[in-house]
């Protein structure tokens, strides 16, 4: 892997559970945006065949933060694979067994060309060091955050979902190898929403991220495609 910073993309989230606004968001993001991003709440109310319809030819975040035993995430895998997801998520803290047989059932599933890159949620960011103490973890967020980024590559993820402010530590610790995804991105001047600590695109981008993902700065304006256009100028200025 190279050492030149890769150049930062643009991910949008269309969080809704109304497939005519995310087909409309969709429809009127395509050009603006390098990729959509889908979860769990448009997902479980709309189902999959709506996943397909509002992604239609444009790439495809499928955020679903899988986590189950080892076989049944592997099949899950397989089972996404009519998708065609770009990038797919599931948690580190599902172990290295769980990781290596979704990278195995990925690898098997997905033509090399179409293969999808598996990012691992670490810590997720709602959790601070007394929440993760409640579940066992001792040490604090950051700590486990940087333990669970290393498992997470040595059980041949392609990269990381984490927030902006680890995205300089994990840079740090794992390098420029992992693909690094970042949500909790504000552009200067915009409501911030329920999002505390965030970065602007630009501190995102000098602090290492590969893709920003962006929903309501974008979802929300007057205009999501002169928004989304303003956000990808900043991004490459
Ligand atoms: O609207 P907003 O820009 O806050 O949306 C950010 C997206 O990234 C949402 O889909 C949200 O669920 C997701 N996300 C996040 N913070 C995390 C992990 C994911 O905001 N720590």
């Amino acid at each position: 892997m190279s050492d030149t910073p890769r150049p930062t993309k643009l991910i949008v989230a269309l969080d809704t559970q109304d497939t005519a606004q995310a087909r409309q968001w969709a429809t009127g993001l395509a050009g603006h945006v390098d990729m959509i991003k889908l979860g769990l709440e448009f997902a479980y109310a709309a189902g999959f065949d709506a996943v397909s319809d509002v992604a239609g030819t444009q790439p495809l975040f499928l955020d679903l933060k899988l986590h189950d035993i080892p076989n049944t995430v592997a099949s899950a895998v397989r089972s996404l694979s009519r998708l065609r997801p770009r990038l797919l998520t599931l948690h580190a803290s599902g172990g290295r067994a769980m990781m290596q047989a979704a990278r195995a059932a990925c690898d098997e599933a997905f033509p090399a060309d179409a293969r999808p890159q598996l990012l691992a949620v670490t810590v997720l960011t709602s959790l601070d060091d007394a929440g993760l103490a409640e579940t066992g973890v001792q040490g604090g967020a950051r700590d486990q955050v940087l333990r669970l980024g290393a498992l997470a590559m040595d059980s041949g993820m392609d990269g990381l979902v984490c927030s902006a402010h680890e995205l300089a530590p994990l840079r740090q610790e794992l390098g420029r190898a992992p693909v690094l995804v970042t949500p909790g991105i504000r552009p200067a001047g915009s409501d911030q929403g329920d999002q505390k600590r965030i970065m602007t695109p630009a501190q995102a981008r000098d602090a290492g991220a590969d893709w920003i993902v962006v929903g309501r700065p974008i979802t929300r304006a007057a205009d999501p495609a002169a928004a989304a256009a303003a956000i990808a100028a900043e991004l490459a200025g």
